[in-house]
């Protein structure tokens, strides 16, 4: 066996209490029985809420906010804080994929009893200055597998009137508890299954090709990997194969995990522009990018992807990014991006807005004008 080099100094700080696996949120009924909640949802969530055998025997006095869009923009947010500015919770339940997390993160930042800022431009410019106590508990449920928001101290909310993404980051907005249980994911739709499937594959890689990235992370972004490798094939021919359905759930808690210490790097912040200006759902966007900058970083520094191929019993990164290009080959990524994006001139045009600060320097490669256009012109033409 290869002797391992000595890691420099790392930190691993993530206070949320996980809960995984079929049936789990079972651990709700008891935990959450005579709270006053707040469910933040959407209406498709709150109808999969009310109908579910666990959930929908809640011994608890709910009030709903089940209006989130995917991609929620800051208008709609502030419209149900100020609905619901005044009355008491005990505690936030966000119900959903991402879009929820990100909503329910967002209004109890804003709703917490004794924090006095209510207006969320404001909140998001300095959530130092402003979130100065513990907020009230968020507990997320997540019925799809991508984002991994339930574990992460981050919220995205969009300025759709600017095509903006803005971020709401603190570690107060960790939440208290999050249940990942596959069986709530059973039923998802095609279309939002594989963008999400692919979008926890790829912030486990986003982890891997990462400034941040540290010895525990790595090992669980490999885990991440072999799970996603298997699952998306498996869900691209068959949305009823439950084990590909625990597999990818498993695989975004994971990498859900690894991102909250990492943060995301290059292909998320190139999604950004695609997602506010074409409309491209978060996974799709997400993925577009990741064969060109996966073939990037093993050219020049391939480390991490050979530490995770070797922790998957793989010969070396060559053959992990060789996988990674066969699991994207069979899902609807490429078909789909060329009917749905423009031109090459289009996409160029973007070039300058694909920097998101607090995401691109986080990329263990510098970043320049050529690298963006080798992959704009490898992946996205
Ligand atoms: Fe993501």
């Amino acid at each position: 066996m290869k002797e391992p080099m000595p890691s420099p100094p790392w930190n691993f700080h993530n206070p949320v209490k996980v809960h995984f696996g079929a049936g789990c949120r079972k651990v709700l009924a008891t935990g959450l029985s005579r709270h006053k909640l707040l469910v933040v949802t959407t209406a498709r969530g709150r109808a999969q809420f009310t109908a579910d055998p666990h959930l929908g025997m809640l011994e608890s006095d709910i009030t709903w906010s089940d209006r989130v869009n995917s991609n929620p923009g800051l208008t709609d947010i502030q419209a149900e804080i100020d609905r619901l500015s005044g009355q008491a919770f005990d505690a936030v339940l966000a119900f959903g994929g991402g879009s929820a997390m990100d909503a329910a993160k967002t209004m109890t930042a804003a709703l917490t009893p004794g924090l006095a800022c209510r207006d969320l431009a404001t909140l998001i410019s300095d959530p130092g200055r402003h979130l100065t106590k513990p907020l009230l508990p968020i507990y997320a449920v997540s019925t799809t597998s991508g984002t991994g928001a339930e574990v992460t101290p981050f919220a995205t909310i969009w300025d759709h009137q600017n095509r903006k993404k803005l971020s709401l980051a603190s570690p107060r907005l960790f939440p208290v508890t999050a249940i990942v249980d596959p069986e709530l994911t059973h039923g998802l739709p095609r279309a939002a299954t594989l963008s999400t499937s692919l979008d926890a594959m790829n912030q486990a890689f986003e982890s891997v090709w990462n400034r941040n990235r540290t010895p525990l992370t790595t090992l669980m972004a490999a885990r991440a990997i072999k799970l996603a490798f298997v699952a998306i094939p498996r869900l691209a021919v068959d949305l009823d194969d439950h084990d590909g359905r625990t597999f990818i759930a498993e695989a975004s808690l994971l990498a859900g995990l690894c991102i909250s210490q990492t943060r995301t790097a290059i292909c998320h912040s190139m999604s950004y522009p695609l997602t506010a200006h074409f409309g491209i759902a978060h996974g799709l966007a997400c993925a577009a990018t990741m064969s060109a900058v996966a073939h990037e970083v093993l050219t020049a520094k391939p480390a991490g992807l050979a530490e995770v191929a070797a922790l998957n019993g793989l010969t070396n990164a060559i053959s992990l990014v060789q996988q990674l290009d066969s699991v994207l080959q069979t899902t609807d990524l490429r078909r789909f991006l060329a009917t749905e994006l423009p031109k090459r001139d289009a996409v160029i045009a973007l070039l300058a807005d694909m920097y998101t600060p607090g995401r691109s320097e986080n990329f263990i490669l510098q970043i320049d004008h050529d690298l963006l256009t080798r992959i704009i012109e490898r992946d996205l033409e």
